[in-house]
């Protein structure tokens, strides 16, 4: 394990290269899947072991509706098992909290998601969040539309709406803006991940390293990637 001089508060992972990976083993998509989800219960395991306070992880968008069903439906019941899994979470201290639509789901899945929530509540380790059916432009409408009810209900004047009442909105309420996004399998885009939280992180694209092989050491690197960079959001540098 690195030493963590500055850990990045919050960390991003857009976890891409699934299929790729059961591409080259000439395996079906699905198995890509499955290794990936392996693979993100190490790093969340990981992350909260070296003393990360918030790891977004992206599992699912809004645009991936668009692949065929039978790798959507693999998806989402690969998700369902994990869910049964997680009430592990609050022995370790992990808080989870899932971001996106989630209405759209089984209510099976809906009342795990809040489950796992609930009971992992008062955790004080990692905080880690799911992006599920998550696309940051639905997010940002999403928030609009309730900001607009509680205009018209009377309860904001439009004078009062500012970029840290309008963050309030936001699934991401009460989770600091994003330090550090990581993204493995040489895309080189934020695929509508958190676009509005993004505004000021830094970026480490991987482009040597797929999902389902992303190691410990891996974020360590992108870690140590992030603490060489100077931010300074707009302003100029200490030294
Ligand atoms: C990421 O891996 C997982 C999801 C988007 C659900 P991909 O399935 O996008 O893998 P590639 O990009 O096709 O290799
Ligand atoms: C982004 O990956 C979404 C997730 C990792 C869940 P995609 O593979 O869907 O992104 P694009 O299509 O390459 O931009
Ligand atoms: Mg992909």
């Amino acid at each position: 394990m690195m030493q963590q001089a500055n850990l990045p508060t919050h960390i991003g992972i857009i976890m891409d290269g699934n299929g790729r990976w059961a591409k080259k083993r000439g395996l079906p998509r699905k198995m890509g899947h499955r290794a990936g989800a392996s693979t993100f219960k190490e790093i969340a395991r990981y992350a909260n072991k070296i003393g990360l306070k918030y790891l977004t992880t992206y599992v699912f968008s809004t645009e991936n509706w668009k692949r065929p069903k039978d790798e959507v439906d693999s998806i989402i019941e690969l998700l369902r098992s994990y869910l049964n899994e997680m009430d592990g979470y609050a022995k370790e201290n992990i808080r989870v909290r899932f971001i996106g639509d989630r209405s759209v789901f089984d209510d099976d899945i809906r009342a795990k998601m809040q489950r796992a929530e609930e009971k992992s509540r008062n955790a004080t380790g990692l905080t880690l969040i799911l992006a599920i059916n998550y696309g940051g432009r639905a997010e940002i409408v999403h928030a609009a539309r309730m900001l607009a009810d509680d205009v018209q209900a009377g309860k904001i004047f439009p004078h009062q709406v500012n970029e840290s009442l309008f963050s309030s909105y936001l699934y991401t309420d009460g989770i600091p803006d994003v330090d550090l996004i990581i993204r493995p399998s040489g895309e080189y885009r934020l695929s509508n991940f958190l676009i509005w939280q993004c505004a000021y992180a830094e970026y480490v694209f991987m482009s040597g390293v797929l999902w389902p092989d992303f190691k410990p050491a891996t974020l360590d690197a992108a870690i140590a990637e992030y603490n060489s960079r100077s931010r300074r959001f707009g302003g100029l540098a200490n030294e």
